[in-house]
């Protein structure tokens, strides 16, 4: 029988992959692009070398950022106030390439070396049952036969040496990554005790805030319809960027230069542990502030309010691994009707780590000078203002009052 492999290149699914040959069955490794710095030839012939029958390589990172990386743009998502969820927008992408394969090569199972303790197995997971029902997956991380063999990182060494799998020659960092075009993300190992801060050297995207440009950087970034349009440099001239690759690829860049998108942050996972995770997201950093800042400026105030109630519910569905579930895809199209009117630009300024939006304009912002204006009076009738604030009074007052009635009781 067939399994299909979500392959890395890495130690962990290097390993995983003998010891499914071991256990009988053929394996196709299927290796995503979707932005991760990686010599793809080389990890093609290693798990040749290993003895894949076939290895797939598929180029989603267009994919990635069109169907996941905007939509989480539009939708403002972001998982307990700070992380941008670059890894769990990555997984149902990834998920949809794998269950194409898979069904392509004929197999039968899907496997993956996501842990016991962790988000992504139940997102890999949760994604193939929806995209292929009778899907049956094998996570060796959960099956005794391998985690008795297998305890960790030494285990893992010894087998792969043992058996001829190229091993990493440089000590590997002592903590682990996963990258995509949107984020590395930074866990385990030394992270692990959160009171001692993340050593400098692990940022891979990103430049020490302190290192950075002693001068600002200003970008324009437009949106139509709540999806980011174009970016131009003001300070260099570079741009217009508007294909999306493109445009994320150099947000990255000049981000990654200026130090911005870094966080250090504890979080709670879906299984209901506390990780600590170091992650840098620098042009959806960009883009998040960017929109942020103009959708304050175009929509109404209880269409905010509400947007920003279904916003976190969002990001708790994708977090959790419910991509493809019937509430994500709710809240995905009633937060879409929001955006028909987000649509003008945003000037950011980047500088030593900070991305502040300084500029907005729209043909479409329900913003309305003249109407707020301390200069004229606009369409508003001051007197009225009078009323408004008396009647918000009379609970207020009610309230002082009884309190002096309760106090001497
Ligand atoms: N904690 C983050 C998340 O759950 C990052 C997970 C990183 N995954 C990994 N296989 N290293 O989205
Ligand atoms: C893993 O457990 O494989 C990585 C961390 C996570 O998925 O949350």
């Amino acid at each position: 029988e067939t399994v299909v492999l979500a392959y890395s290149g890495g130690l962990d699914t290097s390993c995983i992959l003998l010891w499914l040959l071991e256990q009988g069955y053929d394996v196709v490794a299927y290796m995503a692009n979707i932005g991760q710095e990686e010599d793809f030839d080389e990890a093609k012939k290693k798990a040749t070398k290993i003895g894949a029958k076939k290895v797939i390589i598929e180029d989603l990172r267009e994919s990635f950022v069109k169907e996941f990386v905007w939509p989480a743009v539009s939708s403002g998502l972001i998982y307990e106030s700070r992380y941008l969820l670059g890894t769990s927008l990555a997984r149902p992408c990834i998920s949809l390439g794998l269950v194409q394969a898979a069904r392509k090569e004929g197999a039968t199972y899907v496997s993956h070396g996501a842990t016991g303790k962790g988000n992504d197995q139940v997102r890999f997971e949760l994604s193939c049952y929806a995209l292929w029902p009778q899907v049956k997956i094998l996570a060796p991380w959960r099956i005794r036969e391998f985690t008795e063999r297998f305890q960790g990182r030494q285990d893992l060494l010894q087998y792969a040496a043992s058996h001829g799998i190229p091993v990493p020659v440089t000590t590997k960092a002592p903590w682990s990554m996963d990258a995509n075009l949107m984020h590395i993300s930074y866990e385990s190992g030394i992270l692990e005790d959160p009171s001692q801060a993340a050593p400098p050297e692990i940022y891979q995207m990103t430049t020490d805030p302190m290192k950075s440009p002693d001068t600002p950087t200003l970008l324009e970034i437009t949106f139509k319809n709540g999806v980011p349009a174009s970016v131009k440099n003001l300070t260099d001239g570079r741009g217009p960027y508007t294909n999306p690759l493109e445009m994320f690829i150099y947000l990255n860049k000049v981000a990654g230069q200026n130090g911005v998108g870094r966080i250090d942050i504890v979080e709670n996972r879906f299984l209901g542990l506390k990780s600590r995770g170091v992650y840098e997201t620098p042009g959806g950093t960009i883009l998040h502030q960017a929109h942020v800042d103009l959708e304050a400026f175009c929509l109404d105030r209880e269409v905010l309010r509400l947007k920003s109630y279904l916003r976190d519910k969002m990001a708790d569905y994708v977090y959790n691994g419910f991509w493809f579930s019937p509430e994500c895809e709710f809240v995905r199209g009633s937060i879409q009707l929001s955006q028909e009117h987000v649509t003008g630009w945003v000037r950011v300024q980047l500088y030593k780590g900070t991305a502040l939006a300084v500029s907005r304009n729209s043909l479409v912002a329900l913003y309305n000078q003249s109407l707020v204006s301390m200069d004229e009076h606009g369409d508003f009738e001051p007197e009225d203002a009078t009323g408004f604030i008396k009647t918000h009074a009379i609970r207020l007052k009610e309230f002082q009052r009884f309190k002096t009635q309760a106090a001497n009781l």
